[in-house]
């Protein structure tokens, strides 16, 4: 079986670095929506609960019931706009979050008596994804504030280019976010979390106010070049492994895989790998991207198959059974990976797919 191990130990090495590079009193919303990232949102909420995370961020009111089924009692915040299971939710204790009048509305409507909301309000400074901008955003503060069934508990808003080398929209995005908070106290109206730095955010120690909601750097991967001098030693956390479930020997010439695209040009050895698309093995790989087994690189020949791809081993000694590692700490990494593929480490992580299994390893 396809597997994906967990390294617990990266992981908890991971928040370290991170909690190192904040400011004094600002604690970590570790962002476990789609599923940690591929990692399992259960297992490693609970391991970064072990080590004092007391805010986890997700997408979706499944992730955040499901984080509760899974054992998770600390805070959690959906950072999306809720339309339905609002009363699931609050019995819950989860916080909400408040985009604009419509999402305040369902959830007025759907409150049970008694139900005690938690609220975040987003706004938007220049990411133009959710959220009202500042002057729409004070004003539903304001209401939020009048509203006697509803706790304003978090005011944030999410950076757009903070993964960039050029500052000034992120700067630009922070004097919004700063003016709305300085409105906000002098209407005399306290929100006791503020939130705004994903993992490029925490470039800008300005922005690392009650909260930061780090994702894809307490996997082990950077938003981009610019934050590796910040937290110049992430560890990857997830080592993705197949089996070899057959192996032959081809001619010079003879051809592998759809489309008879690749052809052995010489005699070698080629090994079927139990991985293919379907779980999220990026195709774009076919011809591109290279495996380990028994540590020695080989490259992936041929397009990559729905359950399968083949590898030209050479003249290496593989057993059916033999595992090869798609991508881990000792690389290629799936960032390489992702570049070869023509997309982001994030994109390749949370599409690895349920027929991969998911261990936790210390
Ligand atoms: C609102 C919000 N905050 C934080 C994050 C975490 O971002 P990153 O994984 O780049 O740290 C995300 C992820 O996309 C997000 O949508």
């Amino acid at each position: 079986m396809p597997t994906a191990a967990i390294d617990l130990a990266a992981l908890r090495h991971n928040l370290t670095r991170l909690r190192q590079v904040l400011r004094p009193g600002t604690a970590v919303m570790a962002m476990v929506k789609a599923d940690a990232y591929g990692h399992g949102a259960g297992p490693v909420a609970l391991a970064l609960m072990h080590c004092g995370v007391t805010w986890f961020g997700v997408a979706t009111p499944a992730e955040a019931l499901a984080l509760r089924a899974a054992g998770v009692s600390a805070d959690i915040l959906v950072l999306m706009p809720v339309y339905r299971d609002v009363a699931a939710l609050l019995e819950q204790e989860i916080a909400l979050t408040i985009t604009d009048d419509l999402s305040l509305t369902a959830l007025r409507e759907q409150r049970r008596p008694g139900q005690r909301a938690r609220v975040h309000l987003e706004v938007d400074t220049g990411m133009g994804r959710l959220g009202l901008p500042p002057e729409g955003a004070e004003r539903l503060a304001e209401q939020l504030a009048r509203t006697s069934e509803v706790t304003l508990e978090g005011l944030f808003t999410h950076f757009a280019c903070a993964d960039e080398a050029d500052r000034s929209f992120t700067e630009r995005q922070m004097a919004r976010f700063q003016q709305t908070l300085s409105e906000l106290k002098r209407r005399g109206i306290t929100v006791p979390l503020t939130h705004a730095a994903n993992s490029a955010g925490l470039l800008y120690p300005e922005a690392h106010f009650d909260l930061v909601r780090p994702g894809i750097a307490l996997y082990g991967y950077h938003p981009s070049p610019v934050t590796k001098p910040l937290l110049p030693d992430l560890k990857p956390v997830m080592t993705l492994s197949a089996p070899v479930v057959f192996v032959k020997r081809v001619k010079a010439g003879q051809s592998v895989s759809y489309g008879a695209e690749w052809r052995a040009p010489s005699d070698t050895t080629i090994a079927t790998v139990r991985l293919g698309y379907a779980d999220g093995y990026p195709r774009a790989l076919g011809n591109r991207a290279q495996v380990r087994l028994h540590g020695a690189l080989c490259p992936v020949v041929g397009r990559v198959c729905m359950d399968q791809l083949m590898v030209d081993v050479g003249a290496l000694e593989v057993n059916i059974g033999d595992h090869v590692t798609l991508f881990g700490p000792e690389g290629p990494t799936a960032e390489e990976l992702a570049q070869l593929a023509g997309t982001i480490s994030y994109e390749l992580l949370t599409r690895i797919g349920e027929r991969v299994e998911r261990s936790y390893v210390e």
